[in-house]
């Protein structure tokens, strides 16, 4: 097992956020987290990389507690977070933003990723600020591959994209899934994530409501309903 929370609580100020969050992630394996608005998803994967840090429970990379760890140690131990605000420096080139993370003896390096991905490659030159958002997006998953994490968390990387855009970004994921990575998905689009997750986690103020197949979603619209406000 890649990454296991368990029973995780995390607070902001007196407000208690996560109230008992487990979960379970393995390499290879991609996981959506889903939810209304302000269910606790992006809390969720800050408690996991020690940006909000639960006050109780444990965080297990393969094994070792990292709970409370400084987010730079989650990161040297090889979890990596790519933000909804996706932080690519506009005045650095789309290789500089991924050269500045490198990591030394990382599978791989900034040329390794744009080989990976020839669309990324394609914008190797250009600068953060003239990228769209879609081409950010695609930079910013890119730029967690140099840094040789085994798990990558994502916060809603479909967002206010265009469809074929997005369809760029899922086939990355895949690749990623393919090299053995963890993938954590914190998605508002259900039918991307239904397409992409091997499990689903649903949350729903700070507590895990509904685990298990996207499959068993499709067939539950009461549960969509009620959970997630929409029908699969
Ligand atoms: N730094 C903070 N201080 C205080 N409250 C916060 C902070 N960050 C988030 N919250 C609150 O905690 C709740 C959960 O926020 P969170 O960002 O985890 O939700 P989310 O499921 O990611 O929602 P969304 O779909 O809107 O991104 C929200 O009510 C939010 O307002
Ligand atoms: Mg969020």
């Amino acid at each position: 097992m890649s990454l296991v929370i368990e029973g995780i609580h995390t607070y902001y100020g007196l407000v208690h956020m996560l109230q008992g969050v487990s979960m379970e992630i393995n390499a290879g394996e991609l996981v959506g987290i889903l939810g209304r608005n302000g269910a606790g998803k992006t809390t969720t994967i800050k408690s996991v990389m020690g940006l909000a840090p639960p006050k109780s429970g444990k965080v297990l990379l393969k094994g070792e507690d990292i709970a409370g760890m400084p987010p730079h140690i989650i990161a040297q131990k090889g979890i990596s977070y790519v933000p909804a605000s996706r932080g690519i420096f506009s005045t650095l080139s789309a290789f500089e933003n991924l050269k500045i993370f490198e990591k030394k003896g990382a599978r791989f390096d900034a040329e390794g990723v744009f080989n990976m991905f020839p669309r990324l490659n394609e914008m190797k030159g250009r600068h953060g600020s003239s990228l769209s958002g879609g081409e950010q997006q695609m930079l910013a998953i890119g730029r967690s591959l140099v840094t040789d994490p085994s798990v990558i968390l994502l916060d809603e990387p479909s967002q206010g994209l265009a469809p074929q855009i997005v369809e760029l970004v899922v086939e990355m994921l895949e690749t990623l899934k393919a090299e053995g990575m963890a993938i954590v998905l914190v998605e508002q689009n259900l039918q991307l994530a239904l397409d992409v997750s091997d499990r689903v986690y649903i949350l729903d103020h700070g507590e895990v409501v509904f685990h298990g197949k996207g499959s068993q979603l499709n067939d539950d619209p009461e549960l969509t309903a009620e959970y997630l406000g929409v029908s699969a």
